[in-house]
């Protein structure tokens, strides 16, 4: 399926506001448009991208305090709710966020009930859950952008251990979007060649302890970030427009998008990232890596963590 390319953002906050740059600056929509409850703030965003479109390929840049100017998107991006503090854990925000989004997921269906919803909000894979039951959308057609991030993260440091562009670099983190993530590092490639069997005369392979020091730079990364800069808003917007532009170009790209799980390695009713095709229609199939034991138990481990959380919550 072709669809238009209409980008609704919803938060016109530092990852909103960014993330319309990035669409911008990428040509990923004709229409960006923004909407905030703080109609000076959103208003404010939209002029300043407005003052720069002929700078960027054609495009239009709207922004209101009014949910009708979501009206009939074809992708709509929820960045809405708290932020992160130093020390905070992404689960820390979920009882706050998911009360926001009881609120906001059905004046959002109501205005745009034919779009791909991708939930970038943390914690992004309780938020994506509970957008789910809230709106009654398929899961394909809600899911949340996961550990797209977290699995760029990891790729620009095995860029940097290895010497090889990032690009070359096939590696997955995978579970969920925090403390609980794991990296695949069982089938991870270099090209064509098994990350473990790695080596160069340049690089030497990277062992257990380099991999385990990689893993936690990656899970650390937000909080480093955040901790600088009191956020952080570029890399995330980057995985976003990577998510909107292969549901909109129906790419079927292979992402980790988090997504909701049924009978995944044994795994159901939780949403969690693992590599998913995600195309016109949205998050389409999802793909089975080969796991260790070590791994699969990591991905058990992450699934109870959530599912605890959304216990909590009562959904
Ligand atoms: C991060 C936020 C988006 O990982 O959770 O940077």
């Amino acid at each position: 399926m072709v669809r238009g390319s209409t980008v609704a953002i919803v938060g016109a906050g530092t990852v909103g506001a960014t993330l319309a740059y990035a669409l911008l600056m990428r040509g990923a929509a004709q229409r960006v448009v923004l909407y905030d409850v703080n109609r000076a703030k959103v208003e404010a965003e939209a002029l300043d991208l407005a003052h720069g479109i002929q700078f960027v390929p054609p495009a239009q840049v709207v922004g209101s305090d009014d949910i009708e100017v979501c009206r009939d998107a074809d992708v709509v991006v929820v960045t809405a709710g708290a932020k992160q503090q130093p020390g905070q854990t992404r689960l820390d925000l979920a009882a706050s966020t998911v009360s926001l989004m009881r609120t906001l997921v059905p004046g959002l269906t109501a205005v745009a009930p034919d779009a791909v919803y991708l939930m970038v909000t943390n914690p992004v894979d309780i938020v994506t859950q509970a957008a789910l039951t809230i709106s009654g959308l398929p899961r394909e057609q809600l899911f949340g952008s996961g550990t797209v991030l977290d699995t760029s993260r990891l790729r620009h440091r095995i860029a940097q251990e290895t010497g090889i562009a990032a690009k070359n670099v096939h590696a997955y983190v995978v579970g969920e979007h925090g403390d609980s993530e794991l990296v695949l590092w069982s089938s991870a490639m270099i090209g064509a060649v098994p990350l473990l069997d790695w080596s160069t005369t340049h690089a030497p392979r990277l062992d257990a302890d380099a991999r385990a020091a990689v893993a936690e730079e990656v899970v650390a990364a937000a909080y480093r970030i955040i901790a600088g800069k009191g956020a952080t808003n570029y890399a995330v917007a980057l995985a976003a427009v990577e998510i909107i532009q292969a549901v909109l170009r129906s790419e079927n790209r292979v992402l980790p998008v988090s997504t909701l799980l049924t009978d995944y390695v044994g795994i159901s009713g939780v949403c969690l990232s693992v590599p998913t095709v995600v195309g016109g229609s949205g998050a389409e199939e999802r793909l089975v890596l080969p796991m260790t034991s070590a791994e699969l138990a990591g991905l058990h481990a992450s699934a109870e963590r959530i599912r605890s959380v959304v216990r909590e919550l009562g959904f």
